[in-house]
């Protein structure tokens, strides 16, 4: 998918009030509701400051969790305002709601300059159900002359009522951050510095099919790695003991494989596995050879000789893009492969892309983010992007 869409810089704001849709879907402390990690608040920090710069009055807003269109306290966004006036170093003003009394005062009130951001869109039904209605309850806190910019990569797969709907009613151009994830990630997709190299980890092969065959159409060399690996082995003949298995998608698996070999695609499975005698942190563990893993044992990490391959691999890459662990790295003994992995990554001249959510998570986690070229703010965003999906959030943007 190819887009090519206007962005902030392609449109006047000046004295006009922006609705900004920003993804603030922060992890917090179940404890205490302290946010745990701000890189999302961060990461729409460009957009809003080059808004406010401009002489825009602009009113954010967002989703936290899953409320399922009920109010639910623990997932207020005022943690979040707070945390972006830190970050902004001027005044936020929250409302609280979305669209009703409060948020349509505060929003008329809002002069060139301020920020306003809106309580949780989804306390609201309207929100996930693209209720039209809804959309225009936003739109109209932008008053007649208002302007839609939409900065949540992270939601661009949502087809809601902010992402999508609120683009019939306004003028709607994009943010620096969706901007920013379209090129990256659209360029290694649309015209990648070749060779190509996808590492498609995490659980399930169900989860990862639509990216599998997209990268497919497109990659030089695929390595699969984590939990969706013991899929491939088994419907290739090998034994995988008590490992992860999908039975349904064996098949599946074996047309992949198939399609590879049509395609010319090298597509690299693990040659040894990291097994454990049970799914825990401090379980006993050997290698043994793919397909070879004994009854009462399951994988839970690549082995050393996949490293080695899968290192090399990256190696003389011209770009990378990586989308899930390849072990159970939230277990230190098991992290290994995703460790190697993301150290490979670091120190290849290749263009490195991960893709958010887990991917995200183990890089971070493991200390080479700031070795990677991109890492997505979008979980199931970039995986959508990744598998050749429409984006509702970015296709109702106006072209150039
Ligand atoms: C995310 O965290 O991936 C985005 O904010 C989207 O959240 P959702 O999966 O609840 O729609």
């Amino acid at each position: 998918m190819d887009y090519n869409k206007k962005t902030v810089t392609d449109i006047d704001v000046k004295g006009k009030k922006v609705l900004c849709r920003c993804d603030f879907n922060v992890p917090q402390d179940k404890q205490t509701g302290a946010i745990t990690d701000d890189k999302r608040i961060r990461a729409a920090l460009p957009t809003l400051q080059y808004l406010l710069s401009q002489g825009a009055a602009v009113i954010a807003c967002s989703h936290l969790g899953k409320p399922k269109g009920q109010v639910k306290p623990a997932l207020t966004l005022a943690p979040v305002a707070e945390r972006l006036q830190q970050l902004l170093g001027q005044d936020v003003i929250f409302a609280s709601d979305s669209v009703g009394p409060d948020a349509q005062a505060k929003a008329a009130a809002l002069q060139p300059g301020q920020v306003l951001l809106l309580e949780n869109l989804r306390f609201e039904p309207g929100e996930e159900k693209n209720d039209p209605a809804f959309a225009k309850a936003l739109a109209d806190l932008a008053g007649a002359d208002g302007v839609y910019v939409s900065d949540a990569f992270g939601t661009v797969h949502r087809a809601h009522a902010s992402t999508a709907g609120v683009a019939a009613y306004l003028p709607a151009v994009s943010g620096y951050l969706i901007q920013k994830e379209l090129e990256i990630i659209g360029g290694a997709l649309a015209a990648p510095k070749r060779p190509l190299v996808a590492i498609l980890g995490g659980s399930k092969v169900s989860s990862k099919i639509g990216v599998i065959n997209n990268l497919l159409e497109i990659a030089d060399t695929i390595i699969i790695g984590g939990g969706m690996a013991y899929t491939f082995s088994a419907a290739q003949g090998g034994k995988v003991g008590d490992s992860l298995l999908e039975s349904d998608w064996m098949d599946y698996a074996n047309e992949m494989v198939k399609k590879a070999e049509e395609k010319g695609v090298k597509l690299l499975l693990p040659v040894d596995t990291m097994v454990a005698d049970a799914f825990a942190p401090d379980s006993n563990a050997k290698v043994v050879s793919a397909g070879e893993i004994p009854d009462g044992w399951q994988g839970l990490d690549i082995g050393p000789k996949t490293i080695e391959l899968y290192t090399e691999a990256v190696a003389n890459a011209g770009t990378v893009i990586w989308n899930g662990p390849m072990g159970v790295f939230e277990f230190p003994a098991f992290a290994v492969g995703t460790k190697a992995v993301a150290e490979a990554l670091s120190k290849t001249d290749a263009i490195t892309i991960v893709g958010g959510g887990d991917s995200a998570a183990a890089v971070e986690q493991l200390g080479y983010a700031d070795k990677m070229t991109h890492i997505s703010t979008g979980g199931g965003a970039s995986l959508e992007f990744m598998e050749g999906k429409a984006l509702p959030g970015v296709v109702c943007l106006l072209d150039r």
